[in-house]
C-alpha cells in the first residue's frame, strides 16, 4: 500500500515533480523570511525530534525551521530517554505522540526505520537520515543549492566524489538529481564506490580528474568512519591524491559549484582553502536546509 503523503521517507519515492514542489516552497519561504514577512502558520503544533544518532546541521535546522513556522520542538535527549532502559524505537515514538506531538522527525542507524514508523503511527514521519539509505531533507537542500548555483538542473552534471557505499546523502541525491534531469557521476575507491553503485541508475568512475571534467558541481563526502573498518580505506596521503579537492584540481575549473554535505574533513576529502574558498557553497547548503525543512513541515502537516 503507498505511504500516505505527509510522511516524507525517502527521495526515492517521490516524482520529479513532487521534489521540485518542495524546492519552490522552500525557495518562496525563503524569500518571505528574508523581506521579514510573518510566518506562523503551524502556531500550536508540537514536533518531536527523535535524533537516535548524532547530529549538528539536521537537528539545529528542523529545530529552527520549527520555530520560525511558529511550532514547539518536542525535547528529546537520546542519551537520557529510556530507550537506554531498553525502550523500543515505537515505543518510544508512540510515547511522545501520546505526549502530544503532531509530527516526528527521526534519525536512526537502522535502515528502514522511518517507514517502519510511518506504517505504525497517525502522525506524519521524517526522516532525518536513516543508516545508509536516505536522507531526503539533506538531498533537497542539496538540489536547492545546486539550482540556486546553477539556474537549473536540467543538462547539468553533478559529480559526488568519496564514500558513496556508506553515503546515505549520496543515495538521496542519486535518487533526486536524475528526476530533477542532472547527470550524476560517482567517484571513489573500488572498495566505497563499487561499479554496483551505478544500479542507482546513475554513472561510476574511478578517480575524481575522471569526473571533474565534466562536472558542473563536485560534492564531495567524507569517509564515513563511524560506519567502516580501516581495510576498506587506501592511507589517507592515497586518498588525497585521487579522491580531495585541493586548489590546483580547483583552479582547472573555475566555475565549479563545490558542495559537501558536512562535516567535513579539512584537509582529507576538500582542502580548507577549497572549503573557504568563493566556489564553495557548503554554508549556503547549512541555511537552504532551513527553508527546505520548513517547506518540509508545511507539507506534512498538511498547510497549503
Ligand atoms: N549533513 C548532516 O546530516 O550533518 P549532521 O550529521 O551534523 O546533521
Amino acid at each position: 500500500m503507498p505511504l500516505d503523503s505527509r510522511h516524507l521517507v525517502g527521495l526515492r519515492e517521490l516524482s520529479g515533480s513532487e521534489i521540485s514542489a518542495i524546492l519552490d516552497d522552500a525557495a518562496r519561504l525563503r524569500d518571505q523570511v528574508q523581506s521579514g514577512g510573518p510566518l506562523n502558520e503551524l502556531t500550536g503544533h508540537i514536533i518531536a525530534l527523535l535524533f537516535l544518532e548524532p547530529s549538528t546541521r539536521t537537528k539545529s535546522s528542523f529545530t529552527t525551521a520549527a520555530y520560525k513556522l511558529g511550532a514547539q520542538v518536542l525535547p528529546f535527549d537520546a542519551k537520557t530517554s529510556s530507550t537506554t532502559k531498553g525502550e523500543s524505537l515505537l515505543d518510544t515514538a508512540r510515547t511522545v505522540v501520546a505526549a502530544g506531538a503532531d509530527a516526528l522527525v527521526i534519525r536512526h542507524k537502522r535502515v528502514g526505520s522511518p517507514h517502519y514508523l510511518a506504517d505504525r503511527l497517525q502522525v506524519p514521519v521524517i526522516n532525518a537520515g536513516d543508516g545508509i539509505d536516505e536522507h531526503p531533507t539533506q538531498g533537497l537542500l542539496d538540489a536547492l543549492t545546486l539550482r540556486d548555483a546553477l539556474g537549473t538542473l536540467e543538462g547539468r552534471t553533478i559529480a559526488i566524489v568519496g564514500d558513496i557505499r556508506h553515503s546515505r546523502v549520496a543515495r538521496s541525491n542519486c535518487h533526486a538529481l536524475p528526476k530533477l534531469g542532472a547527470k550524476v557521476l560517482l567517484a571513489g575507491p573500488g572498495t566505497l564506490c563499487p561499479p554496483e553503485m551505478a544500479a542507482l541508475g546513475v554513472e561510476v568512475r574511478p578517480r575524481i580528474d575522471d569526473v571533474l571534467e565534466e562536472a558542473d558541481a563536485v560534492m564531495l563526502l567524507r569517509i564515513q568512519r563511524e560506519r567502516i573498518g580501516g581495510a576498506l580505506l587506501p592511507s589517507i596521503a592515497e586518498y588525497r591524491r585521487y579522491y580531495g579537492l585541493d586548489m590546483a584540481r580547483l583552479a582547472k575549473k573555475p566555475g565549479l559549484v563545490v558542495l559537501h554535505p558536512a562535516p567535513m574533513n579539512r584537509g582529507v576529502e576538500v582542502a580548507h582553502e577549497v572549503a573557504d574558498s568563493h566556489q564553495s557553497h557548503v554554508f549556503r547548503q547549512m541555511e537552504n536546509g532551513v527553508f527546505v525543512r520548513m517547506a518540509v513541515y508545511r507539507r506534512a502537516l498538511g498547510v497549503r
